[in-house]
């Protein structure tokens, strides 16, 4: 019997350690044969070609270029420009990842063709809708044929929405695959940072809409990470979107403790992370992979779609005020942080899981 093809879809930075592993899984399967296609969601050497070098992922078959833009442009050039590339190759199933413009944009394509949609990294919810995120998540649930979740809570917020609990699978996270399979390959911190911060560092990230885009709280943000930056030294890979508002708005603090850096390539940052007395972020990522590593994340929005973390991992919700954050800090360096554990099937299998189950259920349509 031949392989059936699936056509996996990245656009943005988060999808590349989501599909890695999946990939994999499936170049080592009889049953299915992965193909890849990219939108061009992000281009930058730094957001995108950095990560396929880093995990090893195949060149895609195409690329949509299709670049920044309102999310109205950037979902619609997705979707005019997919069309005609499913057409001329139509796979058995297409498979998104997350939670970017593009996993929405082609899974509203595949369906309206009749093509089975196959979400990985279901039912998570911040339910938070001015988070575009939300939106992107809720409806590609929606329309999917076939759904994978990463923890036993997306399970009920996806029944809640009327989604037939048998087709939803508890697999995993496959960006903990990435994660375990890439750790003993990742840069040690003292090659990316030097010398200068060898008793301890924590890791910011910020790329967040409701962080970044009002000059005035990015100026607070960045006003408090210099205060924390001098008890405890920060590295802040800059997100494009990051740097150009603070730039714009003259808000970077020349400061020895508080170093930026270009955006970061995967086993870059991976290296941080696994040394890092503290994460602080407004990415979805990292507060897993801080879980997954055991290492304190203080995560600066006021919720969160991954509540494991919180419940189970080391992640603690400090929204965005300085005075809140400014404590929650002071809490970990005192205590050390929340010790937390590693979720259930977190555990390096999530992309072999996927592709049995999804090997299975394309032969039963058959
Ligand atoms: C997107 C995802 C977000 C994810 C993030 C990771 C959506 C709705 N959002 O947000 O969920 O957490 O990726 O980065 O899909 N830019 C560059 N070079 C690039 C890419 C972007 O300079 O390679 C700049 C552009 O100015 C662009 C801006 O960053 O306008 C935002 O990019 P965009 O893809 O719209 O969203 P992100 O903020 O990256």
């Amino acid at each position: 019997m031949s392989r059936k093809s699936v056509l996996c879809v990245v656009g943005a930075r988060p999808n590349y350690m989501k599909i890695a592993p999946i990939l994999a899984a499936m170049a080592r399967s009889a049953a299915l044969q992965g193909r890849l296609l990219h939108t061009g969601q992000h281009y930058d050497e730094s957001m995108n070609d950095a990560f396929f070098a880093d995990l090893d992922i195949p060149r895609p078959e195409a690329n949509l270029e299709v670049g920044s833009g309102s999310h109205a442009q950037q979902t619609a050039q997705v979707m005019s420009r997919f069309e005609p590339v499913l057409d001329a190759n139509p796979p058995d199933c297409v498979l998104v990842v997350g939670d970017v413009n593009s996993t929405l944009a082609c899974a509203l394509v595949a369906t309206k063709k009749g093509i089975p949609v196959v979400h990985v990294e279901a039912g998570l919810r911040s339910f938070d809708r001015a988070m575009p995120e939300e939106i992107n998540r809720v409806l590609t649930d929606q329309i999917s044929d076939l759904l994978f979740t990463t923890e036993q809570d997306a399970l009920s917020n996806l029944t809640r929405e009327g989604i037939d609990a048998a087709r939803v699978h508890f697999v995993g996270n496959v960006m903990i695959d990435s994660l375990l399979w890439n750790l003993k390959k990742a840069v040690p911190a003292s090659e990316t940072l030097g010398e200068s911060l060898a008793n301890g560092f924590g890791v910011v990230t910020l790329h967040r809409p409701s962080n970044v885009d009002d000059p005035e709280i990015l100026g607070r943000l960045l006003e408090c990470l210099a205060v924390i930056s001098r008890k405890l030294p920060l590295v802040f890979p800059l997100h494009p979107r990051t740097r150009a508002q603070a730039e714009r708005h003259g808000l970077l603090p020349q400061l020895s403790s508080l170093k930026f850096m270009p955006p970061l390539g995967y086993l870059g940052l991976l290296g941080l992370l696994k040394e890092a007395r503290l994460v602080l972020t407004d990415s979805g990522g990292l507060q897993e992979e801080s879980t997954a590593l055991g290492v304190p994340c203080l995560t600066l929005r006021d919720n969160t779609e991954r509540p494991i973390t919180i419940s189970q991992g080391t992640n603690i919700l400090v929204g965005n005020d300085p005075a809140r954050i400014l404590a929650a800090f002071d809490d970990v360096m005192a205590t050390g942080g929340k010790r937390g554990c590693v979720p259930e099937y977190w555990d390096g299998r999530a992309a072999e899981r996927i592709v049995a189950i999804l090997a299975d259920w394309l032969d039963n349509r058959a």
